[in-house]
């Protein structure tokens, strides 16, 4: 059986061992500071794999060593947003948690591919990539496949159309400025912008954008975690089977789209390189704009991490 470790055994870490057990996908290790709290889950998870038949092992742990070995590695450890906050508000105190994560892990799983799901997502992407020194096919931010699938939950709703016939593709920063692109997206391969009024579409964009402080705000004391968390094992998944999905994901930009030294989400293509590809679309000039906006606050997160921590 292949292996996963999870960093952070919070809700995302937790849900995310959930979602792998039950598909039989690895042997999980579910990795926590608190101590005891990552043993009881894992042994809580393990009991429920003889009820639906499957025998994923589910290890708990405090010991970076236990990780050794991993042939992926989910970061979620971080703090999560309250009502009010951003998640660039989350910047100093996460940048110590993950670059001890990456680094740690790295330690004993040298070849592992790592998947950050931490926030301020795109600026944790960037320095796990720094801080473990790994080549950017190797360490890859979730954000456009949770963003997609809210915009594509949102369309469902909207038209009353299975969720398997709405495509949808957010890109950009994990951020209010993320962007959705109505004109790439369709039901059943009639575009978004046919098939539903301006008004509407418009109010499905707008909610897409705030779909994660939308659900911080309900739960007020945490984040979303059974879509963030599915999302990053979808990742998981096209990976380990080397299916050469692609999907948008924070990845380092090396002259792509006209952007250099960051990570920001576009369509890449997962396979057992990690990010094997990445897929350039033709922007009109609205979506350009809206491109470079996000960009430009991705940046400058960037910059502000740049000012807090030695990459
Ligand atoms: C979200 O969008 C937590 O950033 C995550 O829900």
């Amino acid at each position: 059986m292949k292996k996963i470790s999870i960093i952070g055994a919070g809700m995302t870490g937790s849900t995310a061992a959930h979602w792998i057990a039950e598909r039989e996908l690895a042997d999980i290790v579910l990795l926590d500071v608190v101590e005891g709290m990552p043993q009881g889950k894992s042994l809580d998870l393990t009991q429920a794999m003889p009820i639906i038949g499957k025998d994923a092992e589910v290890v708990g742990t405090n010991d970076y060593a236990a990780t050794k070995g991993s042939d992926i590695i989910i970061i979620t450890a971080g703090l999560a947003r309250k009502p009010g906050m951003s998640r660039d508000d989350l910047l100093k105190t996460n940048a110590e948690i993950v670059g001890k994560a990456a680094t740690e892990t790295l330690k004993y799983s040298p070849d592992a591919i790592f998947i950050v799901l931490t926030n301020p997502l795109d600026t944790m992407a960037y320095l796990a990539m720094k801080k473990t020194g790994l080549p950017r096919e190797r360490v890859i931010g979730q954000a456009g496949i949770l963003d997609s699938a809210r915009m594509r939950a949102f369309v469902a709703m909207e038209t009353g159309v299975s969720v398997e016939n709405i495509n949808c593709y957010v890109l950009g920063g994990h951020g209010d400025e993320m962007v959705p692109l109505t004109r790439h997206s369709n039901v059943a391969g009639i575009p978004l912008r046919d098939y539903l009024p301006a008004d509407k579409l418009e109010a499905i964009v707008n909610r897409t954008r705030k779909g994660g402080g939308e659900i911080v705000n309900l739960l007020k004391t945490g984040s979303a975690y059974y879509a963030p968390s599915m999302a990053c094992v979808q990742m998981a998944d096209a990976i380990l089977k080397d299916k050469k999905l692609i999907v948008p994901c924070a990845t380092y930009m090396n002259g792509e789209y006209g952007l250099n030294d960051m990570y920001f989400g576009v369509p890449v293509m997962l396979g057992a390189g990690g990010m094997e590809r990445i897929i350039e679309y033709k922007f009109d000039a609205e979506e350009k704009a809206m491109f470079e906006k996000s960009a430009a606050s991705v940046k400058e997160t960037h910059e502000a991490l740049k000012s807090l921590v030695t990459l």
